[in-house]
């Protein structure tokens, strides 16, 4: 499976997914990896693995259409055939969705549908939740809205700072990304509605 990430920063996530690829946990290939931002450290790190890493940047275009037109164009030119975003800062819109139809991913640090959108972590620590993890979706036009692959569930603890909340949950996300990639590539991975099945192997 031929995967494209988007990524804007740090690109732990992306880390993960090759670390998986690496130890033989998922059968797919970083074909390139895009950010929005030059100094994301995720093109640093695919840079190393040789992958090539793209940096498009959104002031360069007139708008969001043309925009998103180059990053297709980049993903087509690559053979993408899932794209993943992994700390991707931006709104996918129109013209990324039709071009990948059910084939773009996404991770977020709380249990989907609470807490969608930045600063998820603090939002849950703020509301006193006992309970909060991370949540691996398809992408459809709205802010984390999509169709749940897999949910990873830790606890807050008394202690917690928005820090260590991310950190417990950032672990999980290493996991169950890496995990609901290999089920899309295995084709085990099955859209009714809004519903995601996942088929026995
Ligand atoms: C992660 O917490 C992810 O869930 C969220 O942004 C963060 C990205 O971290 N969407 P990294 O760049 O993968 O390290």
């Amino acid at each position: 499976l031929r995967l494209g990430v988007l990524a804007s920063g740090r690109g732990s996530n992306l880390q993960a997914i090759m670390d998986a690829i690496d130890e033989g946990r998922l059968s797919a290939e970083v074909v390139v990896v895009i950010s929005d931002n030059g100094e994301a450290k995720a093109l640093e790190r695919a840079r190393l693995r040789g992958i090539p890493a793209i940096h498009i940047n959104p002031a360069q275009f007139p708008d969001k259409h043309t925009y998103e037109e180059a990053i297709v164009d980049t993903l087509k030119k690559h053979q993408v055939e899932l794209v993943c975003l992994a700390g991707y800062m931006r709104l996918v819109g129109r013209v990324m969705l039709e071009a990948f139809p059910n084939c773009i991913m996404n991770i977020h640090p709380a249990l989907l549908p609470a807490f969608p959108g930045l600063h998820a972590q603090q939002r849950a620590l703020e509301y006193g939740v006992r309970y909060s993890g991370c949540t691996v979706h398809f992408v459809d036009e709205g802010m984390d809205t999509g169709p749940i692959i897999l949910q990873a569930v830790v606890p807050v603890l008394p202690d917690d700072t928005p820090e260590t909340l991310a950190d417990r949950i950032l672990e999980q996300e290493h996991r169950i990304y890496p995990e609901a990639i290999a089920l899309f590539a295995a084709g085990r991975l099955e859209l009714r509605g809004k519903r995601v099945y996942i088929k026995e192997a």
